[in-house]
């Protein structure tokens, strides 16, 4: 599907179908009223109608908003790539065009990897119509990158563990920088060892294949900040030694999600030339059983020197990012550290399964981030520390335990014991992201379609623009 800019006053489109935005208030004003009217259709909030014969497709708002549109979008590109249609024009203006875009390729994304009949698409061009091409060409190249970057993010998620596992991860990774002129470090399991990453190692010692820590970093010529990103990148949770139950298990390839967020952010930010230096560390590794398995009641000394009591194999990722940070805080001078992670199934239970779980020190770098959530159509919501729940993690045969002693606020523990890895110096400059729930879908939601929905992508390059 192509989408290209057209300039309205060169020429007259003559696409197959326009897509207009129809609310309850300027429905009746429509010279289509009546037909609409008699195909039942009210303008409601992400309701559509063809009006094959005027050659008009009606996406009902509940007002202009970027999110109504965003969202009707994603139903209206559906209906179309089931259809006949070959083409469609859309009117957009410098309000509208990046909700447009987003609606188009992420709510019209599809993967069909796996499939060996994927239907015949016949739409072809989509064309967004404007007054004055120069006006847009900058909005419009920004938001198709974003878009894309957040497609290939989804794409990484949505791939079977048996194809995308910690080495063909490190691949992965390297394929990127070469594409995209990044610098690219992988370390295997020896150099982790020598890195004293135990805990990290610990996680992945009962798959059949290496660790892997991945390391890429852009950097512009005279960058402004420097930014460490890190992502869980656990191309499969079974949980280990203790193990999930089977319907829990389903969907655990999405447990690299935040390894995959922190890929596609970096693919946004070197395309759209960003004025920062970033860089990118992935610890990638699979948590399986076996003779080999890290077990509960072991103690694991991580890469700061501080001890691990293990009481549950399945609390993993935090494992895994405890030496990451450690590792990223000791190799990079940053201003700021975002980790991005699937962590706890806890951070549903709180947030709901759309939102994503923002926990840190720094009540200004939070702000920045509502900010850019919101600009940018996803969802956070913050998850408050507290001394109280940070005891919770005290262990009686090591320095701290890797699960909290009591059941409740589990996504604020999980945050609370990477916390204990993050320097004094660094306290204020980290945030921690838990997208257990918002990065991956089984049903259709705003622009989201079935698998990963590329959470952390469009609001973290968004606050990297603006930094
Ligand atoms: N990867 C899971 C968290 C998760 C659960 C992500 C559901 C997405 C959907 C994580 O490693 C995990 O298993 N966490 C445990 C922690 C518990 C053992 C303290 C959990 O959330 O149950
Ligand atoms: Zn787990
Ligand atoms: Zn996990």
């Amino acid at each position: 599907m192509n989408i290209q800019l057209y300039n309205k006053s060169v020429s007259n489109i003559k696409a197959d179908i326009s897509i207009e935005f129809f609310t309850s208030k300027n429905l009746s004003k429509h010279p289509n009223t009546k037909t609409l009217n008699q195909a039942g259709f009210k303008a409601e909030q992400d309701s559509i109608c063809f009006l094959h014969e005027t050659k008009i497709l009606a996406c009902g708002i509940e007002n202009n908003d970027s999110d109504n549109i965003r969202s009707v979008i994603s139903v209206a590109i559906k209906e179309l790539k089931s259809s006949n249609y070959e083409s469609a024009s859309i009117n957009i203006d410098k309000k509208n065009i990046k909700a447009i875009i987003e609606g188009l390729v992420l709510g019209g994304y599809e993967f069909n990897n796996y499939k060996s009949d994927a239907k015949e698409i016949k739409l072809q061009d989509i064309y967004l119509v404007c007054e004055d091409i120069n006006r847009f060409t900058d909005a419009f190249s920004q938001a198709m990158i974003v878009a894309e970057a957040t497609c290939f993010t989804r794409d990484i998620v949505n791939t079977i563990p048996h194809d995308l596992n910690p080495p063909s991860f490190a691949k992965l990774a390297k394929k990127l920088a070469k594409e995209n002129n990044l610098k690219c470090k992988i370390l295997g399991e020896d150099e982790l060892k020598k890195e004293k990453m135990q805990a990290m190692l610990s996680v992945g010692r009962a798959s059949i294949h290496d660790s892997k820590l991945i390391h890429l970093t852009y950097k512009s010529t005279n960058p402004k900040k420097v930014i460490t990103l890190v992502g869980k990148g656990l191309t499969y949770d079974s949980g280990g030694l203790s193990l999930k139950p089977a319907t829990s298990m389903v969907t655990m390839k999405m447990d690299k999600a935040g390894g995959c967020a922190v890929l596609g952010i970096m693919k946004a930010i070197s395309e759209l030339k960003l004025d920062i230096e970033v860089h990118a560390f992935v610890g990638a590794v699979e948590n399986m059983i076996g003779g080999d398995a890290y077990k509960p009641d072991d103690v694991l000394v991580s890469r700061s020197g501080k001890t691990i009591e293990i009481r549950n194999t399945d609390a993993e990722g935090r494992l895994v990012l405890a030496d990451v940070l450690t590792y990223a805080q000791d190799n990079v001078d940053a201003d700021y550290i975002f980790d991005f992670a699937t962590l706890t199934g806890a951070c549903m239970v709180a947030l709901g399964q759309y939102t994503t779980g923002v926990m840190g020190h720094s009540a200004k770098l939070k702000h920045l981030v509502k900010k850019s959530a919101d600009k940018s159509g996803e969802l956070t919501g913050s998850l408050p520390f507290n001394k109280h729940l940070k005891k919770l993690l005290k262990s009686d045969i090591a320095d701290i335990s890797n699960v909290s002693s009591k059941p409740y606020g589990g996504a604020i523990t999980a945050g609370l014991f990477l916390d204990s890895f993050i320097k004094d110096q660094n306290k204020d400059k980290w945030l921690h992201f838990d997208i257990a729930g918002s990065a991956y879908t089984e049903s259709n939601w705003d622009c989201n379609v079935y698998g990963g929905t590329g959470a952390g992508v469009r609001f973290m390059t968004n606050l990297l623009q603006n930094i």
